[in-house]
């Protein structure tokens, strides 16, 4: 598919980056882009993509939200279809089996923090505002923010994030744990590349077993998720990487793990 609102650029250290671009709008998210991530994570090639890092074009904002001026006459159908468009594509996107990573450039409101709660790990830049303003448009986050955000800082912050609508900044969306990291825009590239080959070093494998483990382990009783990790765990005695990470380790070498 070629896209009218994404940029993608497969770099050659297995790391692909989707710029969402509609300038005009702060690359607000109207229903074409939210098809054209659908279609892009249904089909990333994960033989190739290692990992995928999301941003924002230009320097100004990450994504501002949903797109309003679409929105305005929707009927309760259309609002309900749209919700199941926007959080399916990024459920696709949160189950992908690599390490995914928002490097939120600027403005990530409503839908824009949404997309950025459906990745593993938020990389800010010091300019980045976060919020989710949609009670001040008579709606509700509508991407699924109302079930990822407290999971994120929890039901207290949550409820005022989105009850208030306010903005937040980086730093203070780093306070409640909501990114990851801060830094100055010019190094946010440079920090999500690097935060990223740390985590390709590692067994691929063994990573999509952490992340199946946690994302499906937060909606699990206690006695549920453990009995995944045992699942999962012992899974991985079956791989080559395994025998050959606790070999390299015994034996003082370095490892390059196959994902196998
Ligand atoms: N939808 C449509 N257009 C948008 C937009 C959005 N979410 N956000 C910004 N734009 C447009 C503006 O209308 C403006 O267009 P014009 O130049 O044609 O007037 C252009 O982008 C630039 O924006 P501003 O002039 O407003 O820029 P600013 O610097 O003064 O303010 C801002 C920036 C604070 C992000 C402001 O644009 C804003 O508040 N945007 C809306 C944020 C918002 O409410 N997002 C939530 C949407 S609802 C949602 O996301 C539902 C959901 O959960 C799925």
């Amino acid at each position: 598919m070629n896209y009218q609102y994404l940029k993608v650029e497969d770099r050659n250290d297995g790391i692909s980056v989707l710029t969402i671009s509609a300038p005009k709008t702060l690359n607000a998210l109207n229903s074409t882009i939210l098809r054209e991530i659908d279609d892009y994570v249904s089909n990333i090639d994960l033989s190739r993509v290692k990992s995928l890092v999301i941003t924002g074009d230009g320097e100004k904002s990450f994504v501002a939200g949903a797109d309003i001026s679409e929105m305005v006459h929707l009927g309760e159908k259309e609002g309900f279809e749209l919700s199941k468009l926007g959080a399916g594509a990024f459920r696709k996107l949160e189950q992908l089996p690599i390490p995914t990573v928002a490097a939120v450039n600027g403005f990530a409101l409503g839908g824009g923090c949404e997309l950025a709660m459906a990745c593993d790990i938020r990389i800010a830049s010091v300019n980045a505002k976060f919020g989710q303003p949609e009670v001040g448009l008579g709606i509700i986050p509508g991407f699924s923010g109302t079930y990822r955000l407290w999971k994120l800082v929890g039901q207290a912050y949550a409820k005022e994030l989105i009850f208030t609508g306010k903005m937040i900044d980086a730093q203070e969306a780093l306070r409640i744990g909501l990114v990851n990291a801060v830094c100055e825009p010019a190094e946010l590239m440079n920090n999500v590349f690097a935060m990223v080959g740390k985590m390709l070093r590692n067994a691929p494998l063994a990573i999509a077993a952490a992340k199946r483990c946690i994302n499906n382990g937060f909606d699990m009783t206690a006695d549920e998720a453990i009995a995944l990790e045992n699942v999962e765990f012992g899974k991985l005695f079956a791989t080559e990487d395994q025998k050959n990470g606790m070999s390299a380790f015994l034996e003082k070498r370095k490892v390059m793990f196959k994902g196998k």
